[in-house]
């Protein structure tokens, strides 16, 4: 074969290529379903959250392993990127936990629920995490931080720590800081006890050792303060707390929200002048009903507004079979957010589906609805 006719060859097999490649890219969201990435992978992200750096979305979650030890650490952070939320590209694990015993991240620990922010002063990737130590179930109740100089890292773990140890709530009434309660003598989630966790018996229990931190997610605003917001207090209440200015620790400023509300798995999100939050309630794995907030600011007053769910009674008490875990601004265009629940499958945590659907607002309250499948294009808001 002359080499025109082979270079006439090589270009058609291009094209059929990359022909291929086109249509395999995905265009539409199907909650519940299987995500293959790059390599036809599902992918394997979970309870976690999306940074947008330089036209490119990172998808940062929990690595699961096949079975039920699943939901312990036993590889770390995977990282996710993609320019059109669809399709995204497999970045490798990007904070991995070690042999190392003596470490707080050695394999078998528990790290969960990873977001990732940038700090445009120090031009570092600041992460954040649950973090349970090995063998202590959740008992430990920790926020682990690691940092890094590329979006997809890799990771460096500095620390993890008990927030706020000595800091008052800005929220705090004085006359409750000097409260003395024997909660053993009390009937458990009696009235008069979830009284005394709303007026802050763990809160002062932990105030030496510092407050307890499990599930998590960060916020920055549009004045660059970082907000660290978790279940604190025995997972009676949020706490919304501000970063430093570098991202790696608390100030001590913070507040309680929904106090004794027993909410998990905080999503916080700005539309217009409005922060608003979902979460979840707390059940282990099992899904609940969603719940959902506003304010005007992140430290509050935070006012619930509901179950954001609407569809079958199904539908509204399981959230979709899901649980919170972001709310995502879609680039580019206005006014749209994406839910981002996870449908958690302990028995086989590896199989984990994502639950993304478009968040709508009714007299601006979020509103959430199924679909089987559905496009960016079909919502309202321009690109
Ligand atoms: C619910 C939380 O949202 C998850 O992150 C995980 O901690 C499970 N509880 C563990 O039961």
């Amino acid at each position: 074969m002359n080499s025109y006719l082979k270079l006439i060859r090589n270009v058609l097999l291009i094209g059929i290529f990359v022909l291929c490649a086109c249509q395999q890219a995905s265009k539409t969201f199907m909650p519940g379903e299987l995500w293959p990435d790059n390599n036809g992978v599902h992918i394997n992200a979970h309870g976690g959250g999306i940074l947008f750096h330089q036209g490119t979305y990172y998808w940062f979650g929990e690595h699961k392993i096949e079975g039920k030890a699943g939901n312990k650490a036993h590889v770390g952070v995977h990282c996710y990127s993609s320019t059109d939320l669809y399709n995204w590209q497999d970045e490798g694990i990007v904070l991995s936990v070690v042999e190392d015993t003596t470490s707080l991240i050695v394999k078998g620990c528990i790290i969960e629920r990873p977001k990732v922010i940038y700090n445009a002063n120090t031009k570092q990737f600041v992460m954040w995490f649950h973090h349970e130590l090995k063998g202590m179930g959740y008992k430990a109740a920790m926020t682990g931080v690691a940092v890094s100089d590329k979006v997809n890292g890799p990771y460096t773990y500095l620390k993890s720590v008990n927030p706020n140890k000595g800091y008052w709530p800005l929220n705090f009434p004085d006359s409750l800081k000097q409260k003395e309660v024997d909660m053993d003598t009390i009937k458990q989630w009696s009235v008069e006890w979830q009284k005394e966790v709303v007026d802050g018996v763990w809160l002062r229990r932990d105030m030496e050792k510092g407050q307890m931190a499990r599930d998590m997610t960060l916020f920055v605003d549009d004045d660059g303060t970082a907000y660290h917001i978790h279940a604190s207090e025995e997972n009676s209440t949020l706490h919304i707390a501000q970063l430093s200015d570098d991202y790696l620790s608390f100030t001590g400023k913070y507040v309680r929200a929904l106090e004794g509300k027993m909410n998990e798995a905080p999503a916080l999100f700005k539309r217009g002048d409005k922060y608003y939050m979902i979460s979840s309630g707390c059940t282990g794995w099992k899904p609940n009903a969603a719940r959902s907030a506003v304010a005007d600011h992140p430290f509050g007053p935070w006012t619930e507004l509901g179950n954001p769910c609407l569809g079958s009674d199904d539908e509204i008490k399981t959230t979709f079979q899901s649980q919170s875990t972001y709310v995502l601004p879609v680039q580019g265009k206005d006014d749209t957010f994406i839910y981002m629940g996870d449908r958690w499958t302990p028995e086989n945590a590896i199989d984990g589906r994502y639950i993304w659907l478009p968040i709508e607002f009714e007299h601006d309250k979020p509103v959430i609805s199924w679909f089987d499948e559905w496009r960016l294009k079909e919502l309202p808001g321009q690109f």
